[in-house]
């Protein structure tokens, strides 16, 4: 599968992902309006979708419903979404640009923005949690419990909390890996193991799937990383330097900008050694991989 076949792929999840997304977030209305306002203006404006599109690609993969896909795919972008908003906080990375917009705390104000990321975290599980869409109770549960795990102390929490530790004190290249891990590899992982899901793919599959995704969600944080070194505020819509600034522990710090992208080789190598344990056609993963080590933006 070549580039260009994947980004068309890429551009109809967004636009199904976008659609599922205006019809989940609550309308401006009320005393409240503005709180709508910010969680549209964070979860509607712009952004890859690259963990829907992960969960589709993998449901794909096992027959899932289109439907259900969308849907969770769209949780999972509510949940990134959160996600960037406190990201972006004072109290945390301080930044002004996101999507090539201002900020949430920027556009409107600290207060907002806290609450918006609450409430768009809630509207998170509640979505999955809700009867109006294609899966089972036990399917529903299961994408609960794996979407909280993800996303709280044992996954992206515990990460940003290191994230943060990490600016204060330095790290060895593990403790850094196991930050971007939990930082961003979870939700990464989470995307893929619910497509299987979804898709009722044997156990047998779903280990070494599951290792395929904490290999890409390395690899994405560190591609990240890169681009915030390398990268302008044109291209990436968002701050950038901002870790060295904040003299942060990254793999380019630790390993230079010539030892991130042996890393990402090196993890390229691995995940298609992982893919080829699959007894199936694994070219969208294996595509999707490559342009995450490749990609942008
Ligand atoms: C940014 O995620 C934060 C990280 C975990 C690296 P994305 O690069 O997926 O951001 P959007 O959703 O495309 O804006
Ligand atoms: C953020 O990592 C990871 C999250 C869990 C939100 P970064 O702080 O590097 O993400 P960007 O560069 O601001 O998008
Ligand atoms: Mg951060
Ligand atoms: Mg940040
Ligand atoms: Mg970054």
């Amino acid at each position: 599968m070549n580039t260009s076949d994947l980004t068309a792929r890429l551009a109809a999840v967004v636009c199904a992902v976008e659609a599922e997304l205006a019809r989940l977030l609550p309308e401006p209305h009320g005393r409240e309006a503005s709180l709508l306002e910010a969680m549209r203006w964070a979860v509607l404006g712009g952004g890859k979708r690259f963990r829907a599109f992960l969960v589709c690609a993998t449901g794909e993969l096992y027959g899932a419903d289109e439907a259900a896909c969308r849907r969770v795919g769209a949780a999972v972008e509510l949940l990134h979404a959160y996600s960037l908003v406190h990201d972006d906080l004072p109290a945390m990375d301080d930044a002004e640009l996101r999507r090539g917009r201002p900020t949430v705390h920027r556009a409107f104000d600290e207060a907002t923005a806290i609450l918006a990321g609450d409430a768009l975290q809630a509207l998170a599980f509640e979505v999955l949690a809700r009867e109006d869409w294609p899966a089972s109770a036990e399917v529903r549960i299961e994408l609960v419990r794996g979407l909280a795990e993800a996303a709280g102390s044992r996954g992206m929490c515990a990460g940003q909390a290191i994230d943060l530790i990490a600016e204060r004190e330095s790290l060895d290249l593990a403790e850094t890996a196991r930050l971007q891990q939990l930082k961003t590899g979870a939700l990464v992982a989470f995307s893929v193991d619910a497509g299987a899901l979804l898709g009722a793919a044997p156990q047998t599959e779903r280990i070494p799937l599951r290792r395929f995704a904490q290999a890409l969600g390395l690899a994405f944080q560190i591609r990240d990383d890169i681009l915030d070194a390398t990268s302008d505020v044109a291209t990436l819509g968002k701050d950038v330097g901002r870790d060295a600034d904040a003299g942060k522990a990254t793999f380019v710090s630790l390993l230079g900008l010539d030892g991130a992208r042996a890393e990402l080789l090196r993890l390229k190598q691995q995940a298609a050694t992982i893919l080829s344990e699959l007894p199936r056609d694994t070219a969208l993963l294996h595509a999707i991989f490559d342009w995450v080590t490749m990609r942008q933006t």
